[in-house]
């Protein structure tokens, strides 16, 4: 039985409802990342109180108006079980909410029609017996364009030790001593010796503080120094590059001028590799550089290692070091680059694009603290860095040029973020200080796409070593101006920025992070973490925005939790740590959402990508790694599946069961991209006629698809992708990990078509991509 009582409520439920003439005075409030699109609140009372993290697109307002209202987010409370109201339903008119501990009639009449309406749908699809689907499918040679960056990440800078400590190939944690304000933090001195920070005649500007290394009597033993990396080191057969300033003080004595770095274990008794380096060429009391080779020959048997740097016996005085650097061989063999483990992963998935620097990195955790391109350039000594918005610092070694130069070597489409003026303390720059910072923008923007001989800042990268432009296509103003006091400064901020941008790059499309206090954007991002049920029940949220509206980028998303009763707490109890089976099949689901909405949606992001195990912030992520090894997750599995089986038009499609007919099916109706527990979209590869059916499955049954492709009659062999938890399994209950990487795996199997007929049976709780020529 369920109780006769709506307990909860908020506008992220209302998508497409009509809420007209509803009294929502007295609610309680929530903060939540919530989000309302095409909602009908015609007449309505709304309570008046700040929300955060919330915001509305294209409703019909309160006043009847359109556009934008303040954030606005409510909970009814109530006494009984949790339940939400679904989305594209049309409510009682002049529905009234109760508050704490009353219930009134009306309300109760209007909850046993939901139950009537909603609930029964979802429980007779989880027991149907009836899990034989007809699909049918018309082939043809036109249809909706499917934008080409249709399935994306989000490269984060910062969160999770993604870039350093992660893609970003660098070994040596702490290598300029900027972690904890200036520090020896990571460093490990052993021997006669001593080490302190020093800031006297420092190596540059950007980074002023070095390690003093001081061995203050004549040493009889070797002394030196260790850096265990960012939780290990992997210590594989292959050359490491390394490198160093140095400045030897003029006390300093080093017998033979020689210096041995090389790999250990953490004790220093063993040693995997080492290399003598002669520095008798540093002048006296000046910084010298030195880069030389470390080859190991044979692999160290864990990750848990040590780069060192050591002294002789004999040594004495004082030597200073700073931008102690040691890669391994890179992602496509670029200087100062990617992680070749990692970046393998990343490129296989394939994504369409990648969204970057942030994020909330982007932002900073105040203004100062922002992403400033231009810090991000140029020679490794001459980059300050910043503090991190989710960890310590951030080197900013893998800077606009490597993050972009990355995006490109894996053929993705980026989208870059540009700072607008507002950062995670909640402060903004106000609109009489804002010309800088668009400045600042602008010149980013040339950087990246002028021309190298007309334009001062082309002519910069150039001189970096890159002459020909990016090809820039999309730029996000900010990052998620709906949340704290983002939207009271947006409406300024997104104007100022947007005129003056869009006058000076004509041929960028420009994507604002809110429509809270702003009016139609060419495009708006939108951000969702949730619980699988989620996505299930807003399968149809962008069916259901209004046309014409700005387009949308679904910029961040992802399940963050498995429970689905904590659809309005997805932070809370049962956040998950790896994605699972359960997870990877809700967001297949949303992402078909996605392709089906081809017309409004640009792309949708999965967020974050990248964690370091050992050093995570935010959980769960696409790709995780630790020092030597990277996993593959559930939901990595299914986004690449579609990824790398993208049509570039929809084909029109319709399923039914033994009760139905195909003429009879509705747009947005059970037989219209979904059927029951099964979700699907017919696309076409056009350029290689090849059809491309996507399927996911939230049933505990296997589902037999009989599909019938009419206007081709080619009796042709295809392949099936299947990522599936296996059978009578809990599919929460299902994850890659690092402990069990291989839990879940892509499953291929032979399809074949016999004028144009074939079957698959889908399994329970799957995601299915099948592959056939027409
Ligand atoms: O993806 C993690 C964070 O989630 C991003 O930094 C921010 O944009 C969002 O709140």
């Amino acid at each position: 039985m369920y109780k006769t009582v709506v307990t909860e409520t908020r506008f992220t439920d209302f998508v497409g409802a009509s809420l007209v003439g509803c009294n929502f005075s007295g609610a309680r409030l929530v903060n939540q990342n919530t989000d309302s699109i095409g909602t009908n609140l015609t007449g309505s009372i709304i309570p008046d109180e700040p929300l955060i993290r919330s915001k509305l697109y294209n409703s019909i307002l309160p006043n009847g108006t359109w556009g934008p209202i303040p954030s606005k987010n409510l909970v009814v409370n109530g006494d009984a079980e949790q339940n939400k109201l679904i989305a594209n339903r049309t409510y009682l008119t002049g529905w009234i909410v109760s508050f704490p501990g009353r219930i009134i009639a009306m309300l109760v009449i209007f909850y046993i029609s939901f139950l009537a309406t909603a609930v029964p749908g979802l429980l007779s699809a989880h027991q149907s017996n009836d899990n034989i689907v007809s699909l049918n499918i018309e082939n043809a040679d036109s249809g909706q364009a499917i934008p080409s960056i249709m399935h994306g990440v989000i490269l984060e800078t910062n969160i999770n030790r993604g870039d350093d400590g992660g893609l970003y190939a660098e070994l040596i944690y702490n290598r300029a001593f900027q972690e904890n304000g200036r520090s020896l933090d990571g460093w490990l001195i052993f021997g006669q010796a001593s080490a302190n920070i020093n800031t006297d005649e420092p190596l540059s500007t950007a980074l002023p503080a070095q390690m003093r290394f001081s061995i203050n009597a004549q040493s009889n033993n070797i002394s030196g120094f260790r850096n265990g990396g960012f939780a290990g080191i992997n210590v594989a057969a292959q050359n490491y590059t390394a490198s160093f300033f140095y400045r030897p003080l003029t006390n300093s004595y080093l017998p033979g001028n020689t210096l041995s770095i090389g790999f250990s274990d953490s004790t220093g008794q063993i040693i995997y590799a080492m290399q003598t380096v002669n520095v008798s060429k540093a002048p006296i009391n000046q910084w010298y550089y030195f880069t030389f080779i470390i080859t190991v020959v044979n692999a160290a048997p864990t990750s848990k290692n040590f780069f060192f740097i050591q002294f002789p016996s004999g040594s004495q005085g004082d030597f200073e070091f700073n931008l102690i650097s040691c890669f391994p061989p890179t992602f496509k063999n670029r200087p100062n680059g990617a992680r070749n483990d990692i970046a393998q992963v990343f490129s296989d998935l394939k994504p369409g694009c990648v969204r970057l620097p942030g994020g909330d990195d982007l932002e900073g955790l105040s203004i100062p603290e922002r992403f400033i391109w231009n810090n991000t350039i140029g020679f490794l000594e001459n980059r300050p860095g910043r503090r991190g918005r989710w960890i310590g610092y951030n080197t900013q070694g893998f800077g606009l040029l490597e993050l972009l130069t990355f995006t490109e070597d894996i053929g993705a489409t980026p989208i870059l973020a540009v700072y607008a003026g507002y950062s995670v303390d909640g402060k903004a720059v106000p609109e009489d200080q804002l010309q800088p910072y668009i400045d600042e923008v602008i010149n980013e923007l040339d950087f990246l796409t002028a021309s190298a001989d007309s334009n001062k800042m082309g002519g910069l990268r150039k001189r970096l070593g890159r002459s020909q432009p990016f090809d820039i296509r999309y730029v996000e103003i900010g990052n998620e101006d709906f949340n704290g006091y983002g939207p009271q400064t947006y409406g300024y901020r997104w104007r100022d920025f947007y005129n003056a941008l869009s006058q000076r790059f004509p041929n960028i499309t420009f994507i604002a992070t809110t429509t809270t206090s702003i009016t139609t954007p060419p495009v708006v991002d939108d951000h969702n973490y949730q619980v699988p049920l989620f996505y299930i029940e807003n399968f149809r949220r962008y069916e259901n925005v209004p046309r014409p509206g700005p387009k949308v980028l679904v910029g961040e998303f992802a399940v963050i939790n498995d429970d689905d009763s904590q659809m309005d707490n997805p932070w809370g109890s049962g956040r998950i740590s790896f994605s699972s089976m359960k997870s990877a099949v809700a967001e297949s689901v949303y992402r078909i959402g996605f392709e089906r909405n081809s017309d409004i949606i640009i792309a949708g992001l999965y967020a974050p990508i990248l964690q370091n195990v050992d050093i995570t912030q935010w959980t769960p992520n696409l790709i995780v790694f630790n020092a030597s090894s990277v996993l593959k997750t559930t939901s990595y599995l299914a986004q690449k599946i579609f990824a790398e089986n993208l049509g570039n038009i929809i084909l029109h499609s319709t399923a039914t069961n033994s009760t139905m007919t195909h003429q009879s099916v509705q747009q947005g109706q059970e037989g219209d991209g979904k059927l029951g527990n099964l979700y699907f979209i017919a696309t076409k590869n056009t350029d290689n006629n090849t059809l491309i059916v996507k399927l996911a499955s939230v049933d505990s049954n296997d589902t037999i698809v009989k599909t019938q492709i009419h206007g081709s009659m080619a009796s042709a062999t295809g392949t099936a992708y299947i990522l599936s938890a296996g059978p009578g399994v809990d599919p929460s209950k299902v994850a890659n990990t690092m402990d069990n990487p291989n839990a879940v795996s892509i499953v291929t199997k032979s399809i074949s078509s016999i004028n144009g007929t074939w079957s698959i049976t889908i399994p329970s709780w799957s995601v299915v991509v099948v592959t056939l020529p027409l």
